[in-house]
């Protein structure tokens, strides 16, 4: 069982800055880095160190190969990236002095998915693989509705949120794996209603798929038919909180692949994400499977 991952992948320019920019004002950022990233990148990045066999499905252009080297690096197979003469998917980051964060994200290559390139990759899927997919990349009614007929499983991160769903068939989604304010905006609730009743209301829309709602330092909630379940955070200090919630998606998703409970598929997943956190930066603080182990056995004893 493996997962093709339709995901995004961006070039983040963080700028470090003491204020953010007024309009009309021209500023010097204190400080200047590049860094791989895109929720696609990371949650195949974290799959693949959970030990999933992942292949990565998307489009780069200029400047963009290293992002597939971070990716092959992982152990992702990057065979059907492809690369377009056309802008790389990017962002540009503002980080002021408190580190609070502006972003601009111009999709580029992300958006420039075809039918045809959907139905090449798609063809290395069989029945019972995993699609996956978040909402950075443009077609993803297409990817959902020709992964379900093919037989495989979809799990839908739907990341950023779009505007209007009414175009995306998400009855025929096998897992969603939403944060809180995902999960309140996929049922039209308030974002401030108990997490319970939010995940009673997505049982009773999408009967048929399982519902991963992760609520950040509350933990994450679990529902598939009748059975609920949840699992606490790992107590960390959180350093950086970016890739969390990519970091439990690959994790999770690793061990649906690997069969495992599903309570020690949340378990791990917790381990992972309280890593990621415990560390700066994004991809790079995605931990490696034996690490989640390890993390594992030490909060087991203490
Ligand atoms: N401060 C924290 N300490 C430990 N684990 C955390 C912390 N914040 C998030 N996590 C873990 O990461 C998971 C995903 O975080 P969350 O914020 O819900 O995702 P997203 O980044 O998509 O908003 C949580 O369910 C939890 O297991
Ligand atoms: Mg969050």
């Amino acid at each position: 069982m493996k997962i093709i991952n339709f995901g995004s992948l961006n070039i983040d320019n963080v700028y470090n800055v003491r204020e953010f920019v007024r309009p009309g004002q021209t500023i010097h950022a204190r400080d200047y880095h590049v860094a791989a990233g895109g929720k696609g990148l990371n949650q195949s990045i974290a799959a693949a160190r959970a030990g999933a066999q992942v292949l990565h499905a998307g489009m780069i252009g200029s400047g963009g190969t290293f992002l597939t080297d971070i990716l092959q690096e992982a152990g992702v197979d990057t065979s059907q990236v492809r690369t377009l003469d056309a802008p790389s998917g990017h962002t540009v980051i503002e980080v002021n002095a408190e580190g609070q964060n502006r972003i601009i994200v111009y999709g580029g290559t992300n958006q420039m998915l075809t039918d045809t390139y959907i139905d090449t990759v798609l063809a290395q899927g069989m029945p019972g693989d995993v699609t996956l997919l978040q909402n950075e990349t443009n077609l993803i009614a297409t990817i959902i509705t020709k992964s379900h007929e093919k037989g495989m499983l979809v799990a839908f991160n739907p990341s950023p949120m779009p505007e209007d769903l009414t175009a995306v068939p998400l009855d025929l989604v096998d897992y969603f794996i939403v944060n809180e304010l995902e999960a309140a905006q996929l049922v039209g609730m308030q974002p401030d209603a108990p997490y319970e009743t939010i995940l009673d209301r997505l049982a009773v829309e999408y009967p048929h798929a399982t519902v991963i709602m992760t609520l950040g330092h509350n933990g994450v909630l679990y529902s598939q038919k009748e059975t609920r379940l949840s699992h606490p955070i790992f107590k960390v200090t959180a350093v950086d909180t970016t890739a969390a919630g990519d970091t439990f998606c690959g994790y999770f998703l690793a061990a649906v692949c690997r069969n495992t409970s599903v309570e020690t598929a949340l378990r791990e997943a917790s381990a992972a994400s309280a890593i990621t956190v415990s560390r700066p930066s994004a991809a790079p603080s995605i931990p490696l499977y034996a690490e989640v182990q390890q993390f594992l056995m030490d909060s087991h004893c203490s």
